[in-house]
């Protein structure tokens, strides 16, 4: 369920009129439900209240601080991945002790950074990030939490590129390495190993995958007495973008709940999707639209550099007119709607059956709050698009549109050639 209806063929964000935002928002703009963000929060957190977990937001899926203001106003972590996803879960005012930072690849300087803000743990993904880690917490005289990630090797049903826990992706460390780093926890004297992460991929619609990953955790940590006391099992949960029946909150919780019970591990949750995905979308005109022998276009004032799912995964995302108009459905048409950029990779949806729209008309790129604006670039120098939050009857610009001043700060010219 998400805040985005039809009321008399318009559609509503909460309370209020996409259209009538349109009308003083220039498009294309990012639009957010903060109900519905906290509404999908509260869902995972009710569905597993028993165990009293913390969950922690993907900052990566949303980074805007007024959405990570608003998860973590109620109660909300964050998982976060960089030196930038910690600076904006600071400035929303997340608890540090509330933050964990994965990704295989964290700077020194982030380590230090994060080390400094005191995050409640890393989850290292390498020995090497491990080593870097002691010497950063020694010299600044710190004893440090980790988790160690591990790749369960499960094979979720996804997207390739948002698999994550198949044996041959970069992420994490077989359970052989991960058993070698408990052992030698003596070599470890500023650090902590606290437990074990898990994160198998995204947009995963059924509980098995996790099940599986979660099992094969379990019984490692059984088997070899591993000294742990937390584990997180990531995010991944899938939502409707479509036709997709993912499990719900509540059905995915019931699986997991007696094992992690059982185990009497502290649990942690990193949605991000499940709970940013249908809390936004991308608001969009229509420019001009044109008719070739094959195909017609309707061509919007947005593109890959605002949405690159569609391009990079061929992900659906249901576009729809603000404003239906009453003859719509008898002047139905197969149109590609497609962006400015000089791609042909540059669409937003392919082959859709859209009721007649024209030069100027207002539509709306569903399921765009996760991975739209954050994946968002300047490419064909576009400056990116403004975000917008909808409380109840009222809207806030959450991020101004860019300049063209805004694409070139930092950038100079070589005095040679002045
Ligand atoms: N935790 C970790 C360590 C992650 O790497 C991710 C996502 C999450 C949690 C949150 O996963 P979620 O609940 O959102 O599925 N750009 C792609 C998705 C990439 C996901 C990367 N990792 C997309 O647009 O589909």
């Amino acid at each position: 369920m998400h805040e985005f209806n039809f009321k008399n063929n318009e559609l509503y964000c909460e309370n209020i009129k996409v259209a009538a935002i349109a009308q003083t928002v220039p498009t294309p703009f990012y639009l957010y439900s903060y109900k519905t963000l906290v509404d999908h929060y509260k869902k995972i957190r009710s569905a597993f209240r028993v165990l009293d977990p913390l969950i922690c937001f993907s900052v990566k899926s949303n980074s805007n601080i007024a959405v990570l203001r608003a998860l973590v106003r109620n109660g909300a972590g964050l998982d976060i991945v960089s030196g930038g996803e910690l600076y904006r879960g600071i400035l929303a005012g997340c608890d540090p002790r509330k933050i964990v930072y994965a990704g295989v690849g964290k700077r020194p300087d982030e380590i230090e950074y994060a080390i400094k803000t005191g995050i409640l743990f890393f989850n290292v993904e390498s020995e090497e990030e491990l080593n870097q880690i002691q010497r950063a917490a020694n010299s600044l005289g710190k004893k440090v939490n980790v988790a160690i990630r591990v790749n369960p090797d499960v094979v979720p049903k996804t997207h390739r590129h948002i698999i994550t826990g198949k044996g041959e992706t970069k992420f994490g460390l077989d359970f052989e390495t991960v058993h070698k780093i408990f052992n030698s926890q003596w070599r470890y004297p500023s650090v902590d190993i606290k437990g074990l992460h898990l994160h198998i991929g995204s947009q995963i619609l059924d509980a098995k995958p996790f099940v599986e990953a979660i099992k094969k955790a379990l019984l490692f940590i059984i088997e070899f007495k591993i000294p742990a006391t937390y584990l997180n099992i990531g995010g991944g949960l899938g939502i409707m973008y479509s036709i997709e029946n993912p499990q719900t909150a509540k059905a995915f919780a019931q699986k997991v709940i007696p094992m992690i019970k059982k185990s009497g591990l502290k649990l942690i949750l990193e949605p991000g999707r499940f709970v940013s995905g249908n809390s936004g979308v991308l608001v969009t005109k229509v420019v001009y639209t044109k008719r070739t022998p094959r195909k017609k276009f309707v061509i919007v004032d947005s593109g890959m550099s605002d949405l690159i799912r569609p391009s990079l995964y061929e992900a659906y995302h249901k576009i729809v007119p603000v404003k239906l108009r009453e003859d719509s459905s008898d002047t139905a048409e197969k149109v590609d709607v497609v962006g400015p950029i000089c791609e042909s990779g540059d669409f937003l949806g392919k082959d859709r059956l859209l009721p007649l729209v024209m030069k100027g008309d207002i539509l709306a790129v569903m399921g765009a709050g996760a991975y739209g604006f954050t994946m968002a670039s300047n490419y064909n120098s576009r400056p990116r698009a403004s975000e917008v939050m909808v409380m109840d009857k009222k809207f806030y610009v959450v991020r101004k549109a860019e300049t063209y001043e805004d694409l070139v700060r930092g950038e100079t010219i070589p005095k040679e050639l002045k």
